[in-house]
Formats: structure tokens, C-alpha cells, sequence
């Protein structure tokens, strides 16, 4: 007799930031060793995990509008679906009363027991959540991770925030700081080098604050060891508080050969009197002073921020100042939001007066301002070659190749023989607002 033994297929759709990315790996990483295969096609799914964000009310209504349109799944192949990430933490069983077709909520300190919670509901056929807390690092194995990019590895050094913003969820999704074991963050990176990667992107909320008490190592030790290892070129990090960003990191970025000099350094308002309401704990002196420190000491530096617009009480004055420091610094890139109510948070207990229409128009005329300078200065690229990590073939040209450079800029080409995870040299002939054009050359 000839037994077909069919494998259980997963489909993980993930919202939100670079580190929900990396916990989607890490998901897809379990399941597979228990013996699940990942597929592309959620028609073809057995279970659907969808990995969400709630860092805006809009990141949030992504979630239910998915749920919406995957049910026609659940009908016809009676597929499992489960919810985790930082709603499932936040909303908890409120979201089987929002969506009654979701088997299971997994909160983002839980996942390493991601196979263990799906095997009890295909046993037992219940609902099922989990969104304990746990004080300690809630770590995998290293090897444990399913990557979706062959170019680019995530490595997530800590996860959680202390910090309270006024505006923000995450130490509501995310609990407080907990940061993973040194010798688990190297020998991660050491297995990546092994498999060929070439940049490692260390992330955190907070990664500035990384603290490893049990061997006594703080960030600066971790860039130092992480810079040693062979085999890996390339070293980013995300993200940065202003407040814990010090000198002795600009000169470890500068002395480190591998650290790329490229920094993501949040400012999210321009106006002290503002951040002082975010609880930012700096001033627009302190960033520019900082600013200005790494602009002398790493003049190629490539530098990108977020921005907040129409926080509570963000008067047209405090708003133009904003602007005045995106002139000022010039940022490579910028990611700009409209401020979003979220519960539990500070802010949300102050009166958000700035109407909708105003926050919408302060959120064009900052991108317009914006654009202008990143074209400016991307016109200056044109004519200059640069190392390229290729992560692709371009979405909009099926013709081209895509990658990033040092500066993590994208840059769109052309060329033979390209492979992803390679590095290759573009000369750039065209420049856009957001992206570098040109053509491979030896
Ligand atoms: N830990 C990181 C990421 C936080 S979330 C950091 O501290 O930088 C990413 C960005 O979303 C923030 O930097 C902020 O600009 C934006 N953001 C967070 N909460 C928001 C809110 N309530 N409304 C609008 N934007 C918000
Ligand atoms: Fe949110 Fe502020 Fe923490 Fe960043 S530093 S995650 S913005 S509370
Ligand atoms: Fe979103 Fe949670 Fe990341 S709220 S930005 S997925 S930490």
C-alpha cells in the first residue's frame, strides 16, 4: 500500500515593523521544524497566522479588514486562524468577539510555544490565547529561524521599551526592556556568516539601552564582538533613542570597519516645548548638537528619522519648526505619521485639538518639503559607482535588480549574472526621491 504523507501548510501575513518581521521567521521557524511547510497561497493554507501591529489606530484596522477577507478560507477549507503580535497583546479575547472565525491569540512573549498552542487546538478542536508575560528573554534556539530574505538577516538583540513616549503602545504590546544573552546574539550571527550573509541588521526598540547583565556587556561590546566575525560586511541597527545615543556609539561607529555609516535617529518633532510633551527627554538642541557631533565625526553619514505630525496642542509655530529641522539636518529619509490616538498611552488623556484636516495638511507639506530634499541631494549620486548588496529584482521592472547601498539607499540596476545576498558595483546614471538608478559595472 503507498501512503502519501502530506505535509500541513502555513501562511503567515505580518504587519508592522522589522521586528514583527523577525518573530514571523521565528514562527515560521518552530512550525517547520514540527514538521509544517510554509506556503505562499493562503488558499492553500491549513493555517493562517496573521502577525499584526497597533502602533496606529489604521495599523490596527489592517488586522480586522484581513480577518475579513480571509474568512471565505475558513468556509471552504476550514483553515486555522490565529492572531498574534502586538493587538493580539493589546486587544486579547476582544478579538474573538470582533472576528468569531479566529481559533487562536498568541502575544508576542509566547511564541517559542507557537507549535506546542497549534497542536493542542488541532487535538482539541478549541480557542485557545495566550498573552502571559514574561520577565525574562523568551528566546528560541538560534537556528530555529525560517529567513524570508537571502541578503539581509534580522537579529533581534532586545525587545520591549522603557522609555513611555506619551504617544506610544509598544511598552503596552511589548512589555518592559528585556535583552537577549551576548553569547545567543553571537552565535546567531556566527551561524549567519556560515550561511552566507553579508548584513546583519540588529534590532530593538531600544537597542541603544542594550544591557546583558549576566556577562556584564553593553552595546558598544556588542557592535565591537559582532564586528569581528567573519564573513559578515555589513552592520545596521535599529533603533536608536536619541536620549541613549552617545558619543562613545558615534565613535564606535566610526572606528568599526563593518558598522555601515548610515543611522535611523527619531526625532519626531522639532519643537522642544512638543518633545517635552512626547517625553521624549530631549531638546532640539540636544538632537542637533548630536547630530552635528556625528556630522563632524562621520562626514558621509547618512542620516533618517520619524516624525509626528499634529501631536496634542502641536500649534502651526511648533509644526514649523519641524520643518525648519528637516532643513537643517537634511535627512537621507524620513518616515512621517499623523498622529494616532492609542489607548493607555499619556496623550491620550490630553486633548487632541489639532483637527483632522490640519494634521493632514501638515502631514503633506512636510513630505512635499521632504521629497524636495532627498532629490536634491540624490541628484548629487548621479555619476558616482557604489557597492551594492543586491535583496532582489525590482517590483516595478522585471528588467532590473534592486539592492541597498552602505547608505541603505535603494538602488535600482541593471546587469548579468546578478545573485542575491552578492554584492555588485552600480554607477548610478538617474536619480528619484526615493531611489538610485543605474548600471552594474566591474
Ligand atoms: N522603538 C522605535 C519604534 C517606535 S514605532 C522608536 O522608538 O523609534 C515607529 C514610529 O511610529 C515612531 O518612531 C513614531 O514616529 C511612530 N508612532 C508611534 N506611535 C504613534 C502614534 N500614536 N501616532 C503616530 N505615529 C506614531
Ligand atoms: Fe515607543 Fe518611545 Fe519606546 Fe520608541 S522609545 S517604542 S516611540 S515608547
Ligand atoms: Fe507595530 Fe508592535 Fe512593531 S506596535 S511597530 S509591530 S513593536
Amino acid at each position: 500500500m503507498l501512503y502519501l504523507l502530506v505535509k500541513m501548510k502555513f501562511f503567515i501575513k505580518t504587519f508592522g515593523c522589522q521586528m514583527n518581521e523577525n518573530d514571523s521567521e521565528k514562527m515560521s521557524g518552530l512550525l517547520h521544524l514540527s514538521g509544517w511547510e510554509k506556503t505562499d497561497d493562503e488558499n492553500k493554507a491549513n493555517l493562517i497566522i496573521v502577525n499584526t501591529c497597533a502602533v496606529r489606530e489604521k495599523s490596527e484596522e489592517k488586522l480586522f479588514s484581513y480577518l475579513g477577507r480571509i474568512k471565505k478560507f475558513k468556509r471552504k477549507n476550514n483553515t486555522i486562524i490565529g492572531v498574534t503580535g502586538c493587538v493580539a497583546q493589546l486587544e486579547k479575547e476582544k478579538i474573538f468577539e470582533r472576528a468569531s472565525h479566529v481559533d487562536f491569540i498568541i502575544g508576542p512573549h509566547n511564541y517559542y510555544k507557537i507549535h506546542k498552542i497549534i497542536q493542542k487546538i488541532l487535538d482539541k478542536n478549541e480557542k485557545l490565547i495566550d498573552t502571559q508575560w514574561h520577565k525574562e528573554w523568551p528566546g528560541i534556539a538560534e537556528n530555529c529561524i525560517l529567513r524570508e530574505s537571502q541578503a539581509i538577516a534580522y537579529v533581534t538583540i532586545m525587545e520591549g521599551c522603557n522609555n513611555f513616549c506619551a504617544y506610544c503602545i509598544v511598552p503596552f504590546t511589548r512589555g518592559r526592556e528585556k535583552y537577549r544573552p551576548f553569547w545567543s546574539i553571537i552565535k546567531e550571527v556566527e551561524q549567519l556568516a556560515q550561511q552566507g550573509y553579508k548584513e546583519i541588521q540588529l534590532l530593538g526598540q531600544n537597542v541603544n539601552s542594550y544591557f546583558y547583565a549576566p556577562e556584564g556587556k553593553n552595546f558598544v561590546e556588542l557592535l565591537r564582538e559582532v564586528n569581528k566575525i567573519e564573513g559578515i560586511e555589513w552592520i545596521r541597527f535599529i533603533t536608536s533613542h536619541p536620549k541613549n545615543f552617545t558619543k562613545e556609539i558615534a565613535h564606535a561607529m566610526k572606528d568599526l570597519d563593518k558598522i555601515c555609516p548610515q543611522l535611523h535617529l527619531p526625532v519626531q518633532a522639532g519643537s522642544t516645548p512638543i518633545l517635552k510633551r512626547m517625553r521624549r527627554e530631549y531638546t532640539r538642541k540636544d538632537y542637533l548638537e548630536k547630530i552635528d557631533y556625528l556630522k563632524k565625526l562621520i562626514p558621509d553619514i547618512s542620516l533618517s528619522t520619524d516624525i509626528i505630525v499634529g501631536f496634542p496642542g502641536e500649534t502651526r509655530r511648533e509644526f514649523e519648526e519641524t520643518l525648519s529641522l528637516l532643513k537643517e539636518v537634511e535627512f537621507d529619509n524620513i518616515f512621517s505619521f499623523r498622529y494616532s490616538e492609542r489607548p493607555y498611552t499619556f496623550a491620550s488623556r490630553m486633548e487632541d485639538d489639532v483637527p483632522y484636516k490640519e494634521k493632514i495638511k501638515r502631514l503633506i507639506e512636510l513630505q512635499t518639503l521632504q521629497k524636495e530634499i532627498q532629490i536634491k541631494n540624490n541628484k548629487k549620486k548621479i555619476g558616482k559607482t557604489f557597492k551594492v548588496l543586491v535583496t532582489g529584482k525590482s517590483k516595478k521592472d522585471k528588467n532590473m535588480w534592486t539592492g541597498r547601498n552602505i547608505y541603505n539607499q535603494v538602488v535600482n540596476f541593471k546587469g548579468n549574472n546578478i545573485k542575491i545576498g552578492k554584492f555588485v558595483n552600480v554607477f548610478i546614471t538617474d536619480a528619484g526621491p526615493y531611489s538610485l538608478r543605474g548600471k552594474q559595472v566591474k
